[in-house]
Formats: structure tokens, sequence, C-alpha cells
């Protein structure tokens, strides 16, 4: 696996790989900030497995955080990361100094890329700048690597909503592919974010997939009062008294508007609050794609 820490290296590696004679040149990307987690493993997996080449970015995006938020303490472990894309797959490891992505600082990016509509809820509505943050770096990546299809978890539903729209309005030549979400044998989602929890709010910190779970089975066993699924996932998450919960909310999956009237077809989102972690989980309200323990 080869390190490349500059946009010109980058492009100058990537182009040999796209104008050589070899029929072979299928370039897969897997965008992340690092400190990687099998989680992200399992897209780097599945990228090997369709690509020729695959690319992983690793990248603590200035730009999608806000003043408040942990981008001077995101966990970091270059060395851990190089060795794990390396054994999941990667040929090519990007790792720009935030200088090499945004020369003129953040103060200096007067472009953005931004989709409102599916960005003011949920997530967006406590991290109002956060997803156009998301979006002008991965449309820069985008821009930078050309990749034939890029991978995305569904861990962050609302940032591959929000990224398969960018890249039908922009036009971008990317298939934008969804993989599902890793977990911890307890259901908790993996997260980098996850070391921030402390040993009693790890304990409960899997209450959110099972407010999730319990909402999705309701729905399945014929419930459609998004009210009383509500409720419902609300007492399993006031059973643990560490975590304060955010927002629940039931959505058409493509939409992400609320669901009046809820059913299998819907996604099931929540969002719980810690002292030092905010966890994020959704599931389909069917769990197509969940891995269900037996
Ligand atoms: P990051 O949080 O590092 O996540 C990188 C990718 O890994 C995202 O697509 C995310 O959804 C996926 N991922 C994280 N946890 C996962 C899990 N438990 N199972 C499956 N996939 C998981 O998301 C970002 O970085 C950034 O916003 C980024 C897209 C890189 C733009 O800066």
């Amino acid at each position: 696996m080869r390190t490349i820490t500059s946009i010109s290296e980058l492009r100058q590696t990537l182009d040999e790989i796209r104008f050589s004679e070899e029929a072979d040149r299928r370039v897969g990307f897997v965008p992340t900030m690092g400190y990687l987690h099998d989680g992200h493993v399992s897209l780097i997996e599945h990228a090997a497995r369709t690509n020729d080449h695959v690319i992983v970015s690793l990248f603590v995006n200035p730009l999608q955080f806000a003043q408040n938020e942990d981008l001077g303490t995101y966990p970091r472990d270059p060395d851990g990361d190089a060795a794990k894309a390396e054994t999941a797959g990667a040929q090519i490891l990007f790792c720009p100094d935030p200088s090499e992505m945004y020369p003129l600082g953040q103060a200096g990016v007067l472009t953005t890329v931004a989709v409102p509509e599916l960005a003011g809820v949920m997530e967006g509505a406590s991290r109002p700048t956060h997803f156009a943050g998301v979006c002008t770096v991965v449309a820069k990546l985008f821009n930078l690597v050309g990749p034939c299809s890029a991978y995305f978890g569904e861990k962050d539903y609302q940032q591959l909503a929000i990224i398969r729209q960018m890249a039908l309005d922009l036009s971008f030549p990317v298939d934008v592919i969804g993989c599902p979400t890793v977990r911890e044998p307890d259901g908790l989602a993996m997260s980098s974010r996850n070391v921030y929890l402390s040993d009693d709010e790890r304990r409960v910190a899997p209450a959110l997939n099972a407010a999730l779970r319990a909402g999705a089975q309701l729905i399945r066993e014929g419930e459609t009062s998004r009210g009383i699924v509500l409720d419902v996932m609300t007492e399993v998450i006031a059973s643990q008294s560490l975590g304060t919960l955010d927002y629940f909310e039931i959505t058409d999956p493509l939409t992400l508007f609320p669901a009046h009237t809820v059913g299998p077809d819907c996604r099931i989102f929540g969002a719980l609050r810690f002292s030092r972690a905010r966890l994020i989980d959704n599931i389909s309200a069917s769990l197509a794609n969940e891995v269900v323990d037996a």
C-alpha cells in the first residue's frame, strides 16, 4: 500500500492507473476520518471485492466540525489505520494535511456544497453546518480521486442519503454504495467516538439500538401509529439513567420526511447524548440489512 499526502502525487498516481493499458482499472473509494474500526474495515473489504484499485482517504475534515465540537481531540491512530487499511485491501491511503485540502485555511473556502432539504432534520437540526462541511469535502475528494464507486456506511444513514442526492444533482459519475452497520456483539454500532464513553456509559449504550429494535418489532407486528412507536422507544431509553435522549424519528427512507403512518418501509433513527459522546443509530423497520441474532 502506498501512502500519499499531496494532491499532485495522488492525481499523478491515479492518472497512471486510469490511463494504463490494463483492462482492470475499476477504482473504489472509501472516505474516512481515520481511527479505523471494523465498520470502516467492512467498507474497504467491500470495495476490494468489487474494484481493482481501492483508495482510502483519512482526513479529519475541519469544515464539518462546529466550534464547540471535538476537532482538536478527535481520536487518531495513523499507524494503526495504515495497517488496517492495507490488510482490508487498500492500495492507496490518502492522508492530506488540512493545509493541503484548504490552502487558504477554512475561512478561505468560499464554495460550499449543501443539500439543505435533507440536511435540516435529525443530525442537521443540532449540527446546522455539519452536512455542508461533509458534502464539500466529499465533493472535493470525488473530484480528486475520480472513483467509479464510493462506499459509505448506513451507520450514518442521513449522510449517505445526502451524498447520494449530491452525486445525483451534480452528476458525479460515481456509484454511491451503502453498506450495513457493523455492531459490537451487544448491538452498539461501532464508532470512532465510542472511546469517549465511560465504562458505565458503555454498559448502557446498547439501549439505543435496543430501543430502535423495539420500535421496529412493534411496526412489524402491525403498529401504524407514529406516536405509539415513538413512546415505546422512549420508554426503553428511559429504563437507563445515564444517557439523555436527543431524538427518535421515523421517516421515509429516501426523502427522510417524517412518516405520519409508519410501516415496514420506514427508517427509524435515534440519537442519545452522554457526557462526552453523542451516539447515533438507525435501522430499517423491516430489519433489512441488519444482522439479527439467532
Ligand atoms: P467516519 O466517521 O470516519 O466514517 C467513514 C465511513 O465509515 C462513513 O461512511 C461511515 O458511515 C462509515 N462507518 C462508520 N461507522 C460504521 C459502522 N459501525 N458500520 C459501517 N460503516 C460505518 O463519515 C465520515 O467519517 C465523514 O463524514 C466523511 C464521509 C469521511 C467526510 O469527512
